[in-house]
């Protein structure tokens, strides 16, 4: 049996020095170390992390080390690597980065090598792409497709979106995309309500091919083109399918020929280099989504060979540990100074807390630990005029992770050294505060002074690049990814299963026909959700 976590001698010397460094400030630790600034930082694939705005020493950073000795974190990166059924509820390997992995390895699942077959789909992948870019694949009318809508949720939506506008910059501007998700019709009917069946492609992204809204709105949007195009063999020029099940592909009336596939290996949070990130190929073309996937195969192969004092992966799982386990932190706040990733805080809400938001271990044990963070953010310097006024001043600690780049896309006059002195003075002002000795010295009135007091020794991480690219957002996206395993393979839990969505699922199901029927149903809920459906079903009638 494993050691459990809470037992393990570097989780009890962390304990014991977060106990002991607990009066210790980020400004104390600047104060005492000259070169702290010029030290504690590692660079790798394009990314620079500096991480010494964070409550840490080099005896915390040597725990760090010890902790993941101890949980044997090498061997767990070399299983998930090497193709390990490490999902072991859902009996599954999880190989996302066999999906950016060059032709040469060999990687095997249940004895098949799978590399070839993720080339083979890329390539498929590719010449679809050209066909619609280059305007040689025509609609049912003979026209051209000028709009593409993805159809999908959750990895099948946020990572394809995300994707999109972060990349907008490189997409072929003569095609318009759009992204459906939501079951609520408006979703959809708004997305398409200025597009022209004739060009209009839809991508029905799905895994299962099986997700309810998903599956809604793929029928809705058949039922769109055809109100147009009317015959039924129109569904062929103008819907493919992405997903790991031909046969209900197959079902909904989509020719698998025009079908993309991909494996269960693959996490509907990691699949956005998969078939499913087919819109971005579309949108970028060949090469720049072949960048993307060396970027992520970059950061992946740092992730597996780098010592853990240069490795940004670990060092950022480690910390988030650190903020979580031992500072008191419930959250932490995505904060991208560019505008470009206004979607990232939203994707890495699903890959963070779908993958870590779990309360039991591997071998079922309930943690005596808190897991996953909660996610959240805002592009800067927006959330700066909204929220920050509470990580600043507020009574909660709110870790924060700042993301900017050195050239912006879109040079003009002093925006972006406006903004990037943001990024600077955000996280200064969050780790060194300003005291009330200061606002005295400036003559400040005694009775403000509490109010304007800012107490800092607030941790921040910042990440900087040189210019936002398809290559340079693959290994951002693999930065993250592997800093949510680490996070899991310390905490010991299954970060690649996702079993608590499943009840909502199964109850609306109950609750569908419930809501439809014409006659009154006899409800058996507790007595509010019975309250509720009445009244909700008085009202859609009325
Ligand atoms: O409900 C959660 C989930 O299973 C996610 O993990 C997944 O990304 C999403 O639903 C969509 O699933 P699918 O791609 O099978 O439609």
């Amino acid at each position: 049996m494993t050691t459990p976590l809470t037992q393990l001698p570097a989780w009890k010397a962390l304990e014991a020095h977060a106990a002991a460094t607990k009066s210790t400030t980020i400004r104390d630790l600047f104060a005492n170390d000259a070169t702290r600034g010029e030290r504690l930082n590692a660079e790798a694939a394009g990314l620079f992390l500096d991480y010494a705005k964070h409550r840490v020493t080099d005896e915390t950073l040597a725990l760090f080390a010890q902790l993941a000795e101890e949980s044997s974190l090498r061997a767990k990166i070399d299983a998930m690597f090497r193709g390990d059924k490490i999902n072991i509820t859902e009996n599954r390997a999880v190989l996302h980065t066999a999906l950016r992995a060059p032709k040469s390895p060999t990687i095997l699942v249940d004895g098949v090598n799978v590399v070839p077959e993720v080339h083979a789909v890329l390539d498929k992948m590719a010449a679809f792409a050209d066909e619609i870019r280059s305007g040689k694949w025509l609609g049912h009318t003979g026209k051209p497709i000028k709009n593409i809508v993805n159809i999908g949720i959750g990895g099948s939506d946020l990572g394809p979106v995300m994707a999109y506008e972060a990349l907008r910059h490189y997409a072929q501007r003569d095609l318009t995309f759009r992204f459906v998700s939501n079951v609520d019709g408006s979703d959809f009917v708004e997305a398409v309500h200025d597009l022209d069946q004739e060009e209009t492609l839809f991508i029905v992204a799905s895994k299962t091919f099986t997700t309810l809204e998903t599956m809604t709105n793929a029928h809705s949007a058949r039922v769109w083109s055809l109100a147009k195009l009317k015959e039924h063999a129109a569904v062929a020029r103008h819907f493919v399918a992405v997903s790991t099940n031909a046969t209900e592909v197959a079902k909904f009336g989509i020719d698998t020929a025009n079908m993309f596939g991909f494996w269960d290996w693959v996490g509907g949070r990691y699949s956005m280099d998969s078939a499913i990130g087919l819109s971005t190929m579309v949108a970028l073309g060949t090469d720049h989504f072949r960048a993307l996937l060396s970027g992520f195969h970059a950061m992946d192969e740092h992730f597996r060979t780098a010592p853990f004092l240069k490795n940004l992966p670990m060092l950022m799982g480690m910390l988030a540990l650190w903020n979580t386990n031992f500072q008191g932190a419930e959250t932490v706040a995505i904060l991208p100074y560019d505008n470009y990733l206004k979607r990232f805080p939203a994707y890495l809400q699903q890959l963070t807390m779908e993958s870590n938001g779990k309360h039991v271990t591997l071998d079922g044990h309930v943690v005596d630990y808190n897991t996953c963070a909660i996610y959240w953010g805002e592009p800067g310097t927006n959330g700066q005029h909204s929220f920050y006024q509470l990580i600043h001043q507020g009574t909660r600690l709110i870790p924060c992770d700042f993301i900017g780049f050195y050239k912006s896309l879109n040079p003009l006059g002093k925006h972006h050294d406006l903004l990037m002195s943001n990024v600077f003075a955000q996280a200064e002002a969050l780790a060194f505060g300003k005291s009330a000795e200061q606002l005295r010295d400036e003559g400040m009135a005694e009775w403000l002074i509490p109010h304007r007091t800012f107490v800092g020794n607030r941790p921040s991480s910042t990440i900087l690049a040189e210019k936002m690219t398809p290559a340079l957002l693959g290994s951002l996206v693999a930065l993250y990814e592997h800093n949510v395993f680490v996070q899991g393979a310390i905490w010991q839990i299954d970060s690649f299963d996702q079993w608590g969505v499943e009840l909502g699922k199964v109850l609306a199901n109950r609750i569908i026909p419930e809501l439809e029927s014409e006659e009154e149903p006899a409800l058996n809920h507790d007595s509010s959700t019975n309250a509720l459906i009445r009244k909700y079903r008085a009202h859609r009638r009325a």
